[in-house]
């Protein structure tokens, strides 16, 4: 009852294209750990994390000490005109972990923020306003972010202030490559990204910007190495390359701290968000000094890397650390990928199960492997009939995502795998039916 009568006042003052998820959508009034109550009192599994950022989880006692001493000290806000040693601190921490030769961060307050930065370092430091973009790609909700958006269903204006080309890769299971072994599929691709250049630019492009995995898209995970491929190429025209690790970053893929570092590459740029502040806003970009220093004219944001965000974000990136998160994605991630799988086998309802760590995806199609987006639909209800929230994504809408906090345990993994198999058997039926 609650939860219909919000609804109701959520439809009647909110824009129409703020999509929300079931039936019968649902408010978290309480959260702990990797689980959540709804404000009716159902309890479940958040395989989603509010979409990958609540990445260590629910009322964790370390980050929330550090946000209320911040609160104590009624410095809620100050602006970046004065000094933030919390902001200082974090941004060395983060700078150091890049691996990016003498890396500047600056802080912004969402994953478009720093993207659109990203872009205006580029585009300023290059003298070019020409931007290679993948296909299926998400970076964000802003003039240029979606402009390099490579999904139909997110990119709701063509107006661009950067002239994109669009690149063959990151989306794997539906390319025209896809039947080729991962060596020929890396030719094809590079290929593709030369003739790309040749045909559709002036050659000066500012830079390459890719998704490690794409995350919206439906976790499309490219064989290790595309993107270290792809760097040879634009090294040889000067094109600077920015990894986009709002929803790879800070180990969720478990093998890899950064998502470009299983392509055996250092790109010239990684923009962050999400994980970072564990649901406090803060998102980034770090740069070499020459290309974060290269603006002409003062540039601020003025919420970006304030007290309470980067104390927070403090906090959980050292949590993160010293509990070792990644390694516990790589561990479960793999148990999960291996459980799916054979699920997979049984139920040919799930065409692909792909991803790395805790970012694994479920493609559903029909019977002609085409997508099917009623399936995906179905099977994210049946999910949360039965205790677990999970997401949904890709370019079809026809793509499960699941991406729990990382501080996942083996029986809450096992038990997220028990429902999942129950709902894919609940679904396959259910297309069987039609
Ligand atoms: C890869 C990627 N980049 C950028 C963004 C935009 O981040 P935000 O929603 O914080 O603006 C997202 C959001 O989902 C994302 O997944």
């Amino acid at each position: 009852m609650a939860h219909r009568e919000l609804l109701t006042r959520h439809r009647s003052v909110m824009p129409k294209w703020l999509a929300l998820y079931y039936d019968q959508p649902i408010e978290f009034a309480s959260a702990s750990g990797r689980w959540v109550t709804d404000r009716e009192g159902r309890t479940y599994l958040d395989f989603f994390a509010g979409i990958l950022t609540n990445a260590i989880g629910y009322d964790v006692a370390e980050i929330s000490d550090a946000v209320r001493s911040q609160i104590d000290t009624g410095v809620l806000h100050s602006s970046t005109l004065y000094l933030i040693q919390s902001q200082v601190e974090l941004a060395e921490k983060i700078a150091e972990l890049s691996g990016i030769p003498d890396a500047k961060v600056f802080f912004t307050n969402s994953g478009t923020e720093a993207n659109e930065t990203a872009l205006m370092l580029a585009t300023q430091h290059r003298r070019s306003e020409q931007v290679l973009a993948l296909r299926n790609s998400y970076h964000g909700r802003a003039f240029a972010t979606v402009g390099i958006t490579g999904i139909r269903g997110w990119s709701a204006s063509a107006l661009s202030p950067v002239k994109v080309s669009w690149v063959h890769g990151g989306y794997r299971y539906r390319s025209p490559f896809r039947d080729l072994s991962d060596a020929d599929y890396v030719r094809a691709c590079v290929a593709d990204l030369r003739e790309i250049i040749e045909t559709t630019t002036a050659g000066d492009v500012a830079c390459m910007i890719v998704e490690p995995i794409q995350g919206v898209g439906g976790f499309a995970t490219p064989p290790d190495g595309l993107f270290g491929e792809f760097k040879k190429v634009l090294d040889e025209y000067g094109i600077l390359l920015v990894s986009d690790e709002v929803q790879t970053g800070w180990g969720r893929t478990g093998e890899h701290f950064w998502g470009i570092q299983a392509h055996g590459v250092v790109p010239d740029a990684i923009t962050f968000a999400k994980g970072l502040g564990n649901g406090l806003a803060i998102g980034g970009v770090i740069a070499r000094a020459d290309l974060m220093d290269c603006l002409g004219a003062n540039s601020i944001s003025t919420f970006g890397g304030n007290p309470l965000a980067t104390t927070g974000a403090l906090a959980s990136l050292n949590y993160l650390l010293e509990h070792d998160l990644q390694a516990n994605a790589a561990d479960l991630g793999a148990r999960l990928l291996d459980g799916l799988r054979a699920v997979a086998q049984a139920h040919p309802v799930v065409g692909d199960v792909r991803g790395k760590g805790l970012m694994i995806a479920l493609e559903l199609v029909g019977p002609d492997g085409a997508p099917h987006p009623a399936a995906a639909a179905a099977l994210l209800e049946e999910s949360r009939e039965r205790g677990l929230l999970v997401g949904k994504g890709g370019l079809y809408g026809d793509v499960i995502r699941l991406a729990p906090p990382m501080t996942l345990t083996r029986a809450e993994a096992d038990e997220a795998l028990e429902i999942l198999t129950q709902s894919i058997e609940a679904v396959a039926k259910k297309v069987q039916q039609r």
